[in-house]
């Protein structure tokens, strides 16, 4: 089921005086199976683009296709297409609202008419998949901790078993060992077959994660490609004042003292490799 982007144009709050432009002109293609991660400074459209993925926003001009249909043609149903692609929002509390954390996981499954039964079912694999303990089904989701409710959030459009998933921000506010387990929940996912997109802020997660990456700057795409690529080009994501992870920060340091080391890693393992061969070419030259 893949998704294709064309041309996209949002803009907010149109002929009004406050009419502001979030997209410009966007595309892209995503296939199945990919783990891509969309990046961008604050305000640079990633929430408005998703929000197009599974029809909550309709474009301003430009089209969405899923699975090559455009989700806009007449006899659509959005209502179909949001069993198809889950969105998991940027702010849980905008997603959780039921009184207990088993009936909000099961919103979804009872709004397609499943049987008590499987709904259990459905509720029971949702929280094994995002990690969240059934000891909590009972209980009302805002005594939850940050993570738990986290946890809820994404369960609840888990348990729609969607083929693609997207989360805006999904381990924002957790803290290191809460962010760890929601993002390995979410590489799970994407190994049983899920087609992943992933917003975020934090540049070493998605480096670490993703296939792909988009990234956006007011409004439009400003890059498509492989993490390893596109952190490489440091000056190019300074610039749009985005953070390099790390250990490219970190590569970069020490070629800019004489070291012959890439600064094309995405993870410590690699700069770790790369500082030891240094280490070993200096020794070798004494
Ligand atoms: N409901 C809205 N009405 C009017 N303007 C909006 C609305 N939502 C977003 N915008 C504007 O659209 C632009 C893109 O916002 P968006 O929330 O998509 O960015 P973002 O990349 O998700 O930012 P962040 O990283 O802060 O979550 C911003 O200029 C924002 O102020
Ligand atoms: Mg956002």
């Amino acid at each position: 089921m893949p998704i294709e982007v064309r041309d996209l144009t949002h803009i907010y709050n149109k002929g009004s005086t406050s009419e502001s432009r979030a997209l410009s002109g966007v595309s892209f293609r995503i296939e199945d199976g990919e783990f891509v991660g969309l990046i961008g400074p604050t305000g640079s459209g990633k929430s408005t683009l998703i929000q197009h993925l599974n029809g909550l926003l309709k474009p301003s001009s430009g089209q969405v296709l899923v699975d090559g249909v455009d989700i806009w043609q007449k006899g659509m149903s959005l209502r179909t297409l949001r069993q198809k692609v889950g969105l998991v929002f940027q702010f849980p509390e905008q997603q959780v609202f039921e009184e207990t954390v088993r009936e909000d996981i099961a919103f979804g499954p009872k709004n397609l008419g499943l049987s008590p039964e499987e709904i259990d079912r459905r509720v029971r694999e949702a929280c094994g998949m995002v990690g969240l303990s059934e000891d909590l089904l009972d209980r009302s989701p805002f005594e939850l901790s940050g993570g738990q409710l986290r946890r809820v959030a994404i369960a609840g459009v888990v348990s729609m078993r969607p083929k693609v998933l997207v989360l805006d921000e999904p381990a924002a506010g957790l803290d290191p060992r809460g962010r760890d387990d929601v993002l390995m929940n979410v590489s799970k996912m994407h190994r049983m077959g899920m087609t992943v997109i992933l917003v975020s802020h934090n540049m070493e997660d998605v480096a670490r994660l993703c296939q792909r990456l988009l990234v956006l700057n007011e409004g439009r795409l400003v890059a498509d490609g492989v993490p390893r690529d596109i952190f490489s080009r440091l000056e190019f994501v300074k610039e749009i004042g985005l953070r390099p992870p790390e250990v490219v920060a970190l590569m970069e340091g020490l070629r800019n003292r004489g070291w012959d080391v890439r600064v094309d890693v995405v993870n410590v393992e690699e700069a770790f490799a790369e500082i030891m061969k240094e280490l070993g070419r200096r020794k070798e030259a004494r």
